[in-house]
């Protein structure tokens, strides 16, 4: 075990060797072979000007922005860039938008529906709309903040909601309407016309959840693709969000919440005086935090300019079109959802081929992509999310995934044993145990193994393919936090 407090310190060499070694067993962050979690431009020089910016402002602290006006200028200009590319700012419809750089896409939809709450006092138990696809963190925010969630399902032939149902739910408890541009799973673009102008016509403020895709679309648009309306040139849209540190490709910790105007923003500050201590004023949930991923945001945009996301876009266009060709000419696979956008989603007609299986085939020969599991009459499916990087991987990956099939079928469906079926089907969530959950990890060699090891996880994602939505989280609440022990 690496203790992080020796008696007496270890040189600066071997702590950065030591941690060299430990992220040597982490996926790849580079390298247009890891399809979830990361957003690799491949842009020679980017990560050291972003790291040097990184540096330069890591002890700036955005507690107070008259502090430090550097970070007060950077964020400022992060907001206009990003208002810029979605269709605000001077010269648009929406010349007063305002916004703020906060750590990453779920902290921007919980203060989205924050600020929506916090809009209508008045109203005892605020609900928000949202569709059965919109990404999880609204789920987070409105459990944090004691806001009712109306769920609208989704065609399962679009993934996107009928406007007509949007409408049908909102209630005079409504806070707010969101929506996705693009959704995670699939990557499609929610009709954001029809449910912006169900929204304004019922008086009820409507996010578009851009967060993933958000900055992509855009650019993606000018070079040739069909991108519908979906940002503030919607009159009925009064906020949206935008990850940088997705499709902008800067380092992790910065997404920019976007509202309106100034009035529609005042309810997402928090101020307080009453202490003792300098008065608290937070646009953000947290008080004290890095300069660092703003700066490397700033510096991020600056040196890639309009005209490299215009180029990234194109790459990531041909990537995407490149996998989708990949995947219809393996015989048994189909794309789920149209690959119009930013992600490839594919799943099997074929009981012979199991997707799970597939995906660890993958992971075996190097690609690593994200198995999403069967949800309300959706199939399970295999999500690839494509960055610039993928391009020049494209050509290796056909021949990839036809030789993962072939082995995925060589190898057969998991069979999960009956009673083991038969308990994630039918156990009762607050039945299980930390022990019953310790002792699948273990079965399933997902504890205790060599660090770097690809564990198989057909089997795990079998196994919560079977338990219903309660239980998923059961299961996975207990086995992250059989990870997180101190490692004594
Ligand atoms: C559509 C969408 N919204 C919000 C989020 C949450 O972003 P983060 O992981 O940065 O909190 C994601 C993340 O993938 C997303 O895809």
């Amino acid at each position: 075990m690496i203790d992080a407090l020796p008696p007496q310190g270890v040189p600066a060499d071997q702590v950065l060797a030591e941690l060299r070694g430990m992220r040597a067993a982490d996926l790849p962050t580079h390298g247009g072979r890891l399809f979830a979690y990361v957003y690799d431009p491949a842009k020679a020089g980017l990560d050291e000007l972003a790291m040097s910016a990184y540096a330069l402002s890591a002890h700036v602290n955005g507690l107070d922005p008259t502090a430090f006006p550097s970070l007060l200028a950077t964020e400022n200009a992060l907001v206009a860039a990003a208002a810029r590319v979605l269709g605000a700012g001077p010269g648009t419809t929406a010349p007063d938008v305002v916004g703020s750089v906060t750590s990453g896409g779920t902290e921007s939809l919980i203060l989205a529906v924050k600020t929506a709450r916090d809009a209508h006092p008045e109203i005892a138990a605020p609900r928000l709309v949202i569709p059965s696809t919109a990404h999880a963190a609204f789920a987070k925010a409105a459990h944090y903040l004691g806001v009712a969630l109306d769920l609208v399902p989704v065609d399962p032939e679009t993934f996107t909601p009928d406007p007509a149902a949007v409408a049908a739910a909102i209630t005079a408890d409504t806070v707010l309407v969101a929506c996705s541009a693009p959704s995670y799973a699939q990557g499609v673009v929610d009709p954001v016309e029809q449910i912006a102008a169900i929204a304004l016509e019922r008086g009820v403020r409507c996010h578009v959840d851009a967060c993933f895709g958000g900055w992509a679309l855009p650019f993606l648009r000018r070079v040739g693709v069909a991108v519908p309306a979906f940002d503030f040139s919607l009159p009925g849209v009064t906020s949206m969000s935008v990850d940088l540190h997705k499709y902008a490709y800067t380092p992790k910790g910065v997404s920019v919440l976007l509202h309106r105007d100034a009035g529609l923003r005042r309810p997402q500050y928090f101020a307080f005086a009453d202490w003792p201590g300098y008065t608290m004023v937070n646009p953000v949930i947290s008080s004290t935090r890095s300069g660092g991923p703003i700066a490397a945001a700033f510096a991020t945009l600056r040196h890639v300019g309009d005209e490299g996301y215009l180029e990234l876009a194109r790459q990531t266009r041909d990537a995407v079109a490149g996998l989708a060709k990949a995947v219809a000419e393996v015989d048994g696979l189909r794309l789920l959802a149209p690959a119009d956008f930013t992600v490839v989603c594919l799943t099997s007609d074929d009981p012979g081929l199991d997707l799970f299986v597939l995906a660890d085939e993958l992971s075996a020969r190097g690609w690593h992509t994200q198995p999403q599991l069967p949800y309300q009459g959706i199939p399970a499916s295999i999500h690839l999310t494509v960055t610039a990087s993928v391009l020049p991987q494209v050509p290796q990956f056909g021949p990839a995934l036809a030789e993962s099939a072939a082995a995925a079928r060589a190898h057969g469906p998991v069979e999960l044993p009956a009673e083991l079926l038969a308990m994630a089907a039918h156990l009762p969530p607050d039945q299980l145990t930390p022990e019953m959950v310790a002792g699948l990890a273990e079965t399933f060699g997902l504890t205790g193994g060599e660090p770097g090891a690809a564990p198989r996880l057909a089997v795990v994602n079998a196994v919560l393919a079977a338990a219903p939505p309660r239980l998923r989280e059961r299961l996975l609440v207990e086995f992250v936090s059989l990870l997180q022990r101190p490692s004594w």
